[in-house]
């Protein structure tokens, strides 16, 4: 089973875009898959096809709740759908962190720390899945740490305008600390997100990126991105002259997914 977290805490970069089309790529291969939607926008959840009133997240993580219970299967209208369940998200969740000290000691008896309840849960689970892919919200918060925790990959949308260094370095002193602390094996791919590579700004931005990390190929800003988030057709389905398609197909090439 790998667990791969896609993670930014700044917002609007792309992150619930590449948590779907991985998602439904990994699907349409044949893997069984489960989407963790941590983000309370529940963005994610919607697109496949999953609203839930009150998201259980919370009750399942403090460990109340069986996973069987708040797994479903995603919804749409193409065959892969049968290979992707989701744990779905709600506006609810944005509490979790007050829940969670609520919740400390029994939190403390059963995993040591919060930052292990979503790797800890995972673990636990009967049901095993080929790749769980997770979603997480534009903050340094627990729903991210708990990923950067559970996760052997975690995938970074970075926009343009994003690409002074210092904004990186935040979350990546953060992934130091995880990886000394937590997860010493835990990989990370910084994925420059929505280019627009007509904009000369742009394209010397990605170069300094390039200069100062490891990146990999890019996803250009493109109109059908966003029709396929709309209409629910992940962008493979787009057909061979896809440009959003030729560029997925090139990134998780070069990530081995
Ligand atoms: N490659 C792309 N080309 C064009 N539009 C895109 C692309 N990727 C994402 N978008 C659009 O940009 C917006 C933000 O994308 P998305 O919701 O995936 O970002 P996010 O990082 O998950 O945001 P948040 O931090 O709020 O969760 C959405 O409207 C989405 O449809
Ligand atoms: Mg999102």
């Amino acid at each position: 089973m790998k667990i791969i977290a896609v993670a930014n805490n700044k917002g609007g970069v792309g992150k619930t875009m590449q948590c779907y089309q991985l998602a439904c790529h990994l699907a349409n291969s044949g893997k069984q898959v489960l989407a963790i939607d941590l983000d309370s926008q529940a963005n994610l959840s919607s697109t496949l096809g999953v609203t839930v009133q009150r998201t259980l997240i919370p009750e399942w993580l403090i460990g109340d709740v069986k996973v069987e219970d708040i797994i479903i299967p995603s919804e749409g209208s193409y065959d892969f759908h049968k290979n992707l369940f989701v744990i779905p998200s709600s506006r609810h969740l944005a509490s979790l962190s007050k829940l969670l000290i609520l919740s400390e000691s029994e939190i403390r008896k059963n995993a040591g720390r919060k930052e292990r309840l979503l790797k800890l849960r995972i673990q636990e689970m009967s049901t095993k899945f080929d790749y769980i892919v997770i979603d997480t919200p534009p903050m340094l918060g627990d729903e991210l740490i708990m990923s950067l925790v559970a996760a052997n990959q975690v995938l970074i949308p970075t926009q343009a305008q994003d690409y002074s260094i210092d904004g990186l370095e935040e979350l990546m002193d953060t992934f130091q600390i995880i990886r000394e602390s937590e997860n010493p094996t835990l990989e990370f791919s910084i994925i420059p997100s929505m280019v627009n590579v007509r904009r000369k700004i742009e394209r010397q931005r990605l170069d300094e990126l390039s200069q100062n990390f490891k990146v990999t190929p890019f996803v250009r800003n493109l109109v059908e991105m966003q029709e396929s988030i709309s209409v629910k057709k992940p962008i493979f389905l787009m057909g061979k002259n896809s440009k959003g398609y030729r560029d997925y197909r090139t990134l998780w090439d070069s990530l081995g997914l």
